[in-house]
């Protein structure tokens, strides 16, 4: 891949750059934010680490959308952390104002791009996306089922003692409070966990796979994760970038799929050069798919709360 825009230079946005430019996934990077002097900042520092890492990548940052021409692929991460006095709501409408803009004004540049959506609330602002940029269904996606597949993967390695490459999990629905880890989907080399753990146990590790965000926000006081979001966003990156097809959840817009139509939601896609190979659809239970339902209902509550 030739060309890949970051919006946000934040801590999500920066660290996510870094990792596609270590890892040689474009020839050019371009960091992107309203600040001035922070995306200059954070990618001559990342380019001034390219002899050391040694990739050839080059990266760099600006306040101008017109830098970004051309790009074959664009990873929004601008937006706003909750502060005191904000309501879930301010959030969510502040950042549907901001991905709304960045969503304009980098299509217009690169009408031909594919659109990674990482910005909170996740599967409402990849909707906003979508809706913005006109784009194929195919070519916007939301990042998260990855973050929370990696998150439940972790506690259940730990918890086992067992090596996290033998782990396999599949998480689904909205990035929030009713994401939906598949406890039956979810295996170490093949034994389903359900046969290695406690139906107590599993249950504490799905608990604190659903709040691993907010476990993180509690540390760090002044901000949310970033080291794992970023790489869950430059799996996507390279999937794509290398035609993996790679099967992943991440949220896609839905249209009859699980039932479900006109709402963003983490499902299980084949991701490639074009964006969205394919939506798997899994032969879920009801009590399963009823978890799926009430996972995207949230989500579209919140979309009808926009001005969009
Ligand atoms: P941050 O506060 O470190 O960075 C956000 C950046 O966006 C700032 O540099 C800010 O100047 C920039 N920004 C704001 N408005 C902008 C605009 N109109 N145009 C361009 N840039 C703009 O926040 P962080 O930690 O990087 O998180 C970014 C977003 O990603 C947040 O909404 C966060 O909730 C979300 N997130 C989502 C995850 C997921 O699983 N989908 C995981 C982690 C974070
Ligand atoms: C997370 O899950 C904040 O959505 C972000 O860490």
């Amino acid at each position: 891949m030739k060309k890949i825009t970051v919006i946000g230079a934040g801590n999500v946005g920066a660290t996510t750059a870094q990792r596609i430019a270590e890892k040689e996934l474009a020839e050019e990077i371009i960091l992107l934010d309203v600040l001035e002097g922070i995306p200059q900042g954070k990618a001559l520092d990342i380019l001034q680490s390219s002899p050391i890492k040694s990739f050839d990548s080059h990266i760099g940052g600006t306040n101008n959308y017109t830098d970004s021409k051309n790009s074959d692929l664009i990873v929004i991460t601008a937006g706003l952390a909750r502060k005191p006095g904000m309501s879930r709501d301010d959030l969510l409408i502040a950042n549907a104002d901001i991905v709304k803009s960045v969503t304009e004004k980098s299509v217009e540049q690169s009408p031909q791009a594919i659109i990674i959506v990482v910005s909170n609330p996740l599967d409402v602002m990849t909707y906003v996306a979508f809706k913005v940029s006109g784009f194929e269904r195919h070519r916007v996606i939301g990042m998260a089922g990855i973050l929370d597949t990696a998150r439940f993967r972790t506690f259940i390695a730990e918890e086992l003692d067992i090596s996290i490459n033998d782990i396999d999990a599949m998480v689904l629905g909205g990035h929030g409070d009713s994401m939906v880890p598949l406890v039956r989907y979810t295996t170490v080399s093949g034994v389903p966990l359900s046969e290695l753990l406690s139906k107590d146990k599993i249950e504490k590790l799905v608990n604190r796979t659903r709040n691993g965000g907010i476990e993180i926000v509690n540390y760090l006081k002044t901000g949310s994760a970033y080291y794992a979001p970023s790489s869950a966003a430059v799996e996507m990156v390279e999937a794509i970038v290398k035609n993996k097809k790679r099967v992943l959840p991440c949220s896609v817009f839905l249209n009859g799929e699980y039932g479900l139509e006109n709402v963003f939601c983490g499902v299980p896609i084949r991701l490639g050069k074009e964006g969205v190979i394919n939506i798997i659809e899994l032969k879920l239970l009801p009590e399963e798919l009823s978890a799926l339902k009430k996972s995207a209902e949230d989500v579209k509550a919140n979309i009808k709360k926009l001005r969009i």
